[in-house]
């Protein structure tokens, strides 16, 4: 059976020549992120940005929500592949990554379809689901901790046939090796048990970046 390929820097930059083009905002937040040394890795990856903009294009997404800003990278991406009347609306509860995405928002001109919110998500997905607010696509990118949550209420302001994305899922590959326990490995573990048990939706991981699981609820 044919094994994936192991995908090097080199075989990255290649993928960047010839896979796709980044807007020039999407490459100012990667500059800008890189800046701030150890903060960069949790940006989401470039080729992750890609497959969301791709899935928001062939599925005809217009309502999205983003759990977890950083400086904007994943939100602008997610902006830029929305059809005209589309919306990103994107959760963090740190006022200075909200206050830099928002600058690139602006600077990217796509402020009008991004909406930002301040504070814990936890509380922003509750009034969602009290206001039965619905959204086609749900990308969640935050504190581990509360990605069961996060996951469930997802699950109830997601249309029909809508999509959840999970980043982080095989968590740099450790979730398979047994030898590994530390509490952020198992709460990935437990996260990715609890979506395999969920009979509301289907799914599947992709070994992207640091794995993302992708569902669609039935
Ligand atoms: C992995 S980063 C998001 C990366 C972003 N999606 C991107 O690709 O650039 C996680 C973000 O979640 C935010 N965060 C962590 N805990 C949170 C919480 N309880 N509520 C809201 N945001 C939270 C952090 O401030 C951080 O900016």
């Amino acid at each position: 059976m044919f094994k994936n390929i192991e995908v090097n820097q080199e075989l990255l930059d290649y993928i960047s020549e010839f896979g796709y083009q980044q807007d020039p905002i999407q490459k100012e937040i990667i500059q800008y992120n890189k800046s701030l040394r150890n903060q960069e890795r949790l940006q989401l990856s470039v080729t992750q940005a890609n497959l969301l903009q791709t899935m928001i294009r062939l599925c005809k997404i217009e309502e999205c929500l983003e759990i977890g800003t950083f400086t904007g990278y994943s939100a602008l991406s997610m902006a830029l592949a929305l059809p005209e009347n589309g919306r990103v609306t994107t959760l963090d509860n740190d006022e200075k990554n909200i206050s830099i995405a928002k600058s690139f928002f602006e600077k990217a001109k796509l402020d009008d379809k991004v909406i930002t919110i301040l504070g814990p998500a936890l509380d922003s997905l509750k009034k969602f689901e009290h206001d039965k607010k619905l959204f086609d696509l749900i990308f969640i990118d935050a504190d581990k901790k509360n990605y069961i949550k996060y996951f469930n209420i997802s699950l109830d302001i997601i249309k029909k046939k809508g999509i959840i994305i999970v980043d982080n899922v095989l968590w740099h590959g450790d979730v398979y090796n047994k030898t590994i326990n530390d509490k952020e490995t198992n709460i990935i573990r437990e996260f990715n048990s609890h979506v395999k048990n969920d009979k509301r939706i289907e799914k599947f991981i992709i070994p992207l970046g640091d794995g993302l699981t992708i569902c669609r609820k039935l």
